[in-house]
């Protein structure tokens, strides 16, 4: 089994990197996974450029670390998506990784893959959410979402995931039930 990782968050070791950790773990079974992580904040991935280029199979004509990406992420029978939300979406960082996929956007590298959706937030989840059901659906994946409000209402304080238990159990078991599918 390959998995891949991608964190979306600027920050290493934040909330959303803590359930991917978990996910991880949970899908570290007898035979462990090929896990890739990347770790878009810290790499040069430049933004579409809507040239068209890659609509005829070519590729993106832009050479920079999504050129690592790509068959990494054609390969992965898991891609595990660490999503803080900003600003009701994903992070721009991620956001810009997904552009470029627009390269490799074919049933072959996003068919029979599980999606896993890793939401951190204070507020809203549902526009994330929503979008990857859609993708991971149209290609005919299948799309999993573990969802934590890392944030207390009455206090107006952001919480670390650390304190939410159930819901890192969470991630853990969907990681477990993934390896368990034997892919
Ligand atoms: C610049 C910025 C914008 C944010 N915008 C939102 C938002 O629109 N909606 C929301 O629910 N949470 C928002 N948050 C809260 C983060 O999603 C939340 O703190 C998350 O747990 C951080 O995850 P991380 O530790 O993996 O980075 C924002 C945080 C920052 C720093």
């Amino acid at each position: 089994m390959n998995v891949l990782v991608l964190h979306g968050s600027a920050r290493s070791g934040g909330n959303s990197d803590t359930l991917a950790e978990r996910v991880l773990e949970g899908l570290a079974g007898s035979i462990p996974p090929g896990v890739t992580h990347f770790r878009p904040i810290d790499m040069d991935i430049g933004h579409c450029r809507a040239c068209g280029h890659c609509s005829d199979g070519q590729g993106c004509v832009l050479n920079d670390d999504m050129q690592g990406v790509y068959p990494r992420f054609c390969e992965a029978d898991v891609v595990v998506v660490a999503a803080p939300m900003f600003w009701g979406y994903m992070t721009s960082q991620l956001k810009t990784l997904f552009d470029r996929l627009e390269a490799i956007a074919t049933e072959q590298c996003f068919g029979n893959k599980d999606f896993v959706l890793l939401v951190t937030y204070r507020h809203y989840y549902g526009s994330i959410v929503e979008w990857l059901d859609r993708i991971a659906k149209g290609f005919g994946s299948r799309s999993h979402a573990v969802l934590c409000r890392t944030f207390d209402l009455s206090t107006g304080q952001d919480l670390p995931i650390a304190t939410f238990p159930d819901t890192l159990h969470e991630a853990f078991s969907l990681g477990k039930a993934l390896q368990r599918r034997g892919r």
